[in-house]
Order: structure tokens, then C-alpha cells, then sequence
């Protein structure tokens, strides 16, 4: 499998684009560039509001730039732990509706954390093992919870795991119970899983491209814990801090104190 060489260090990008639109299309742009520059690109996908607005515009904007989506491979970041595909809160199903589906990716092009694996572990390591036989992640795209936490490596983790299976915080439940457009799920949001299925900070941090997206006045304090740059265990997100290749596309309402 050929590999992009690794870029140099160079400091991080920021941008605060004016509006959800603009927001969107610069960051369907960093993912098409990716594509563009290596069309078999590994994926790795987020799920939660944020990146709604970037699916939907990603196929035809790719295809304005004469750039297919057919030769990428796709993963995603995280799931509930025993929710099986059809849930209405699967993550995995998320992302076939807003956007595999839509692309038309193909079983082969796809791998998916399998959140009701009667054995999670086994699955850690199967997930692991897919993602190291696929040549290892090009683009890791994070969305950014309120409390720090990218993908669902939740304040205090260690940041040098990969797949694992991980206890989330109450604040993460219910942000997330909130965004289920289901309403049955709402109303069950105090039964919504209490762990998560993630790829760990090691495993996004030996991405080659990190495209971390940022929307939300609810994500200032996470955001200016990563720009103060400091590495803080309680802010996982600053774990992404030196990263060799690392954009992030921030609400432009967060681009001034509050
Ligand atoms: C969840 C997901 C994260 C996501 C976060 C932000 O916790 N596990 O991967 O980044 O929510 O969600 P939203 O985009 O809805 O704010």
C-alpha cells in the first residue's frame, strides 16, 4: 500500500469562516483536497451535529472538482456500546444515512465498529487491525464534545490507547441524547448507553491529517483550552497539540471572547 511521505511539522491551521455555510464548504474542501491527493485516502469519520452540513454538501462539491469519493476506504470514530446498526442512536448507522449510503460506498470500502460485538475487546483489536492493514488513517475529521473530548476519549483518558471500550460522562450523554433527532429516543435519553466504543488518542493522533471541526457556542471553554496550548489530560482535545498536520475549522461566533 503506498503512503503520502509524512509532511513537515507545520504549525496549525485556523480558520473561522463566516457562517454555517462557509463552514461547511471549507470543510468539505480539506476533505476533498485529502481525496484529491490520494484518492484511496483512509477515512475517519465523526458523527454529531457538526459534520451534518459537511455530508451533505461533500458528493456533489467533490464531484464539481472532478474529485471521486469512490476510491476512499471509510472508518468510523466511535459507537455505543450494544447498539446494533439499525439503532435509531448507532453511530454506524448515522453515517450510512448522512453520508455512505449517499455515496454509494461499497462493503469494501467500508469498516464500521461493530458496537454489538459480543466480545468488544476482540472487536478493539479487529478495528485496530483493519485500520493497520488499511495502511494506517490519512484523515481523522473530529468533531469536539463541550467537554474536550474527541471522538469519545472522554477527560482524564490516557492518550496513548487505540480501540477501546470507554465509560462516558454524564455531560456527554445528554448533549448527545439531544442531538438524536428520534424522539423516542429523547425521551429515553436517561437510558442512553453509558459506554462508548472509540479509536483511542493514539490511534488519531498517528493520523496523517487531522481535520478538527469546531461549531457551537457550547465549545468555547474546549477551544480556547486548545489554543492556550497547553497539553491538559482533563482537555483531551489538546492532545492533538503539535500534531504534524492539523486543521481545525472553528464557528466564527467563537472566533472573539465571549
Ligand atoms: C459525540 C461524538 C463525538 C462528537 C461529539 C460532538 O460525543 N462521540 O465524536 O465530536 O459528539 O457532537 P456535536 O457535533 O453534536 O456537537
Amino acid at each position: 500500500m503506498s503512503r503520502e511521505p509524512r509532511r513537515k511539522s507545520q504549525p496549525m491551521q485556523l480558520a473561522f469562516p463566516d457562517g454555517p455555510a462557509a463552514f461547511d464548504c471549507a470543510a468539505a474542501d480539506c476533505v476533498i483536497d485529502a481525496l484529491a491527493a490520494k484518492p484511496d485516502s483512509v477515512v475517519a469519520l465523526p458523527t454529531g451535529r457538526t459534520p451534518v452540513g459537511v455530508y451533505s454538501i461533500l458528493p456533489r462539491r467533490a464531484a464539481s472538482r472532478s474529485v471521486l469519493l469512490c476510491g476512499a476506504r471509510w472508518f468510523n470514530l466511535d459507537d455505543y456500546v450494544g447498539l446494533g446498526v439499525d439503532h435509531p442512536m448507532s453511530y454506524a448507522r448515522f453515517i450510512r444515512e448522512h453520508l455512505l449510503d449517499r455515496i454509494g460506498a461499497s462493503d469494501r470500502q467500508v469498516r464500521l465498529l461493530r458496537a454489538d460485538a459480543p466480545d468488544c475487546a476482540a472487536e478493539c483489536r479487529a478495528y485496530d487491525a483493519a485500520i493497520t492493514a488499511a495502511g494506517g488513517i490519512d484523515l481523522a475529521i473530529l468533531g469536539l464534545g463541550a467537554n474536550g473530548h474527541i471522538a469519545f476519549n472522554e477527560p482524564g483518558c490516557a492518550w496513548d490507547r487505540d480501540t477501546h471500550v470507554t465509560e462516558l460522562t454524564e455531560q456527554t450523554r445528554i448533549a448527545n441524547a439531544a442531538a438524536v433527532s428520534d424522539p423516542s429516543c429523547l425521551q429515553r435519553s436517561n437510558l442512553a448507553p453509558r459506554l462508548g466504543i472509540t479509536m483511542g488518542i493514539g490511534t488519531l493522533r498517528r493520523a496523517r491529517r487531522i481535520l478538527l471541526l469546531v461549531k457551537g457556542l457550547g465549545k468555547r471553554a474546549a477551544l480556547n483550552a486548545l489554543l492556550q496550548a497547553v497539553p491538559d489530560a482533563q482537555w483531551p482535545v489538546t492532545s492533538l497539540l503539535g500534531h504534524p498536520d492539523l486543521t481545525v475549522i472553528a464557528d466564527s461566533r467563537l472566533r472573539s471572547p465571549a
